[in-house]
Parts: C-alpha cells; structure tokens; sequence
C-alpha cells in the first residue's frame, strides 16, 4: 500500500540536524540506499510513473537524483540523462541559471540529450525551494521536450517548491512519495 511504501521509505531517512548549516536539518537517505527491499520498493514507484505518464526519458539532478533516477530508467527501460551543475559536460550545452537563498546556481544538459517532443520525468531526492527544479523544467522545455512530471522522494512541504513550480509544471504532475 500506499502507505506501507511510505513507511518503509520514512523508516530509512535519518535527520541529521545541524548539517550543514546551525538550524537546518538534513534529511540523510543513505540508510535507504544502504537497505536493498527499500531501495527497490522507491526504484518500482517511481518505474510505475513511466508508465503511468508515457515517459520517453528520466532525467536525474545532481547528486543524489542520480542515484535514485538511473535504477529507475533501467528498471522502466528508458533511458537516462543527467542534469549537472554548470562546468560538468563535454560540447554543446543548454545552461538554466536560478536563485538561491543568497546567490544563484547554474545546472546544464548536453543539447543533444533530449529529442523535440520527448516526454521526461525529472526524478530527484528532495524538492526544497523548487529552485533546482524550476530550472529543469525549463531546460526540458528549452529542449523542444514535454514535462512529464517531476517524482521526488521527499517534499519539504514548508518551503513551498510545489507553488515555485506550479507555473513551470503547467499540469504536468509532482509526485512526493514522503511530504515533511
Ligand atoms: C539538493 C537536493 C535537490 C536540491 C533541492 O541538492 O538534492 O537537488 O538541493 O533544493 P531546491 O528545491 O531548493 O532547489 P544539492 O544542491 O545539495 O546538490 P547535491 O545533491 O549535488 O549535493
């Protein structure tokens, strides 16, 4: 069940508090990836949604939507492209810039990543502020490519990244399977 998936998953994430700055706290899934049933079980909820959604590509955001969005292209037999921070790929490329609470970052794909009307579901660990997100949402779009929908394991509900990126979504879906 639904809510079985959930908490397997919440039993996995540890909170580091104070990491890595004084007040916040971390939400650490290496626990999860450590635990083979539980990193399986989140791998077949996020496979479900390619099906679900007629997903062409997942993409993953660097770091951590690596490791969990690579299993899950395998898995669903799609193929994979990764979003890295600005500097990280070799030829041509698409940049999106986006702000942060002090300062902005850059993320980028390689401009032949995605095929004119793909359909790509950006998978990631964590939807905080929706900066990061936002910004790949835009490069799909940028790319001649469809939203899909974005699937995160876990939605910090109190940093309202759901409405950041209501806009850039425009109907597609945001899947959490944990909302905090
Ligand atoms: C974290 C997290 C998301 C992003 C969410 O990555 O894994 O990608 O921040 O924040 P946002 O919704 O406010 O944009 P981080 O920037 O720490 O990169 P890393 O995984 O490479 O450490």
């Amino acid at each position: 069940t639904e809510q079985g998936l959930r908490e397997l998953l919440l039993g996995h994430i540890r909170d580091v508090p104070d990491y890595p700055k004084p007040g916040v706290v971390f939400k650490d899934i290496a626990p999860l990836l450590a635990d083979a049933p539980a990193f399986a079980a989140l791998t077949d909820a996020f496979a479900e949604l390619c099906e679900h959604y007629a997903v062409d590509k997942v993409m993953g955001l660097e770091a951590r939507g690596f490791i969990l969005g690579a299993p899950v292209a395998v898995r669903a037999g799609r193929g994979f492209v990764p979003v890295r921070k600005a500097g990280k790929l070799p030829g041509e490329t698409l940049s999106q810039a986006y702000d942060l609470e002090y300062g902005s970052a850059e993320i980028e794909i390689q401009a032949d990543a995605l095929a004119a009307g793909d359909r790509v579901l950006v998978i990631d660990d964590v939807l905080a502020t929706g900066g990061t997100a936002e910004a790949s949402l835009e490069l799909i779009r940028r790319a001649g490519a469809e939203v899909a929908g974005v699937a995160v394991l876990m939605e910090l509900g109190f940093l309202a990244g759901r409405q950041r990126l209501e806009r850039s979504l425009a109907g597609a879906p945001l899947h959490a399977l944990i909302t905090v």
